[in-house]
């Protein structure tokens, strides 16, 4: 599988963005010397219809966790009635070990911009709210100040886009996120946008059909906005050049992915490859390989609610088939965490518990009550004090809570449930040697 020089964050090299010599902000002026926002204006000769099909032919898969195809998406949104229509950018970024959203806004906030913009005119969305993580201080700044240079430059508010070059006006707003991880799911975001707590809605309707305000909504990430102008750009056929087609029948991943590693590797980092590149080739290409020499021993496999690799599945391709061939729940945002041999795999797990049982929302008991249990069994198997049955018990819970078990209203419960169930699955012997044999209950085996 050929890398691709790094296309999407043209300006960012591939190498770990760490290096200060190499960051800086591309502000308006250097956006616009390099034809930033030059397609937005040939977005706007084109019909909304035929840049919504560009995006379908792309096949662009959508970048926030579930992969769903973003042409595919918008195209459910129902006829234009005169009414409000809203776009909601998802750069809440809360998933433990993911960073690249972030990353693009560090470093080309314009390019999201213009994804944005060209979204807008495509979908004839009129309102389109930034909502961003609170904790990204710096980037409120760099965004803040990214959208105050578009209104400058006519891109966005009246009279038009490009200071009146079409009749089409869309507005833009930052909004700032209010520090949980539930803030990203889509339906608990805009529950925030409109001011109330983050407890994500049922689902039907979806945003498309009943969002913000009870109105036409899409909910795209930042890194699926900021693919849009490079695909107008270029071409569908262009982004299915890049990546890989499935190789179990499935829908293909195609285009190139941000790719965050953390963990034990030489250089963590986030780096631009080619979907499907196998996990190892992305560690020792990239990431200067294992530290200290060690052995590889699993990753996360895109965030922590996806579940973990196994020690035999150093080559995996991080590409949408990952479920399906290495059971995980799927690729995520395709930031993998690496362990190396040292690893505690219990204290993993347990601390991933942890995790969902602080951010549990409390609005269903499966998962208000489940996720804590979940974390309290970890704790008592990791300190020696759990039996096989605790064991038994964890993995019955962690079966038995979610959305795709039809208990829950949101996936928050699935992500505790595929990140504990692997780690215990694919690395049983650790959790074993930690428990006790169950006592045999008074008269059974008696003779
Ligand atoms: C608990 C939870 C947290 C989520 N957090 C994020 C997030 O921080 N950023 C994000 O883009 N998507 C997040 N998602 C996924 C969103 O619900 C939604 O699928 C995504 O923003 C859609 O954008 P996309 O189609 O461009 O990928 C989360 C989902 C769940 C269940
Ligand atoms: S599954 Fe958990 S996080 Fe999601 S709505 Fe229910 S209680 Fe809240």
């Amino acid at each position: 599988m050929p890398v691709t020089e790094p296309v999407l964050c043209k300006r960012i090299p591939t190498a770990p963005w760490g290096d200060p010599k190499d960051r800086h902000i591309v502000g308006y002026d250097e956006f616009v010397k390099t034809e930033g926002y030059e397609t937005l204006r040939a977005a706007l000769d084109m019909t909304p219809e035929a840049i919504v099909d560009m995006v379908k032919d792309s096949q662009l898969r959508g970048r926030g966790g579930a992969g769903f195809p973003c042409g595919l998406k918008w195209s459910f949104l129902p006829e234009p009635d005169g009414g409000r229509r809203y776009l909601a950018v998802n750069c809440d970024e809360a998933e433990p070990g993911t960073f690249k959203d972030r990353l693009l806004i560090d470093f080309d906030p314009h390019l999201v911009l213009e994804g944005i913009a060209i979204t807008c005119y495509a979908c004839r969305l009129d309102t389109a709210f930034f909502f961003i993580r609170g904790e990204y201080r710096h980037q409120i700044k760099v965004v803040e100040t990214a959208i105050r240079e578009a209104y400058a430059h006519g891109i966005f508010g009246k009279p038009g886009m490009l200071k009146g070059a079409s009749d089409f006006v869309a507005e833009c707003y930052l909004h700032r996120s209010a520090g949980a991880y539930i803030c990203g799911e889509e339906t608990g975001l805009l529950e925030c946008i409109e001011g109330k707590r983050a407890w994500p809605r049922v689902k039907p309707p979806f945003p498309a059909v009943k969002g913000l305000f009870g109105r036409p909504t899409i909910v795209n990430n930042v890194e699926t906005l900021a693919a849009v102008g490079p695909i107008v750009r270029h071409g569908a056929d262009w982004w299915k050049s890049m990546g890989c087609e499935s190789s179990i029948g499935g829908p293909p991943s195609f285009g190139p992915k941000l790719m965050g590693v953390s963990g034990h590797v030489n250089r963590p980092g986030c780096y631009e490859v080619d979907l499907g590149i196998p996990l190892r080739k992305l560690v020792e290409d990239y990431c200067g390989g294992m530290r200290g020499g060690k052995k590889f021993k699993g990753a996360i496999a895109g965030g922590v609610s996806m579940g973990a690799l196994g020690p035999d599945q150093f080559d995996a391709e991080m590409d949408f088939d990952i479920g399906r061939k290495y059971q995980v729940m799927g690729l995520g945002t395709a930031c993998p965490t690496i362990f190396d041999q040292d690893t505690d795999m219990v204290a993993v797990a347990r601390n991933i518990a942890r995790f969902f049982a602080n951010e549990s929302c409390g609005q269903c008991t499966p998962c208000r009550e489940g996720t804590s249990w979940v974390y309290k069994l970890l704790v008592r198997i990791e300190q020696g004090n759990a039996t096989s049955k605790d064991l038994d018990l964890l993995l019955e819970l962690a079966g038995s809570m979610g959305i795709m078990s039809g208990t829950t209203i949101c996936g928050l419960a699935d992500g505790n449930n595929w990140a504990i169930r692997t780690i215990v699955n694919k690395f049983r012997d650790e959790f074993e040697a930690r428990v006790r044999p169950s006592l045999v209950p008074l008269g059974v085996g008696a003779t």
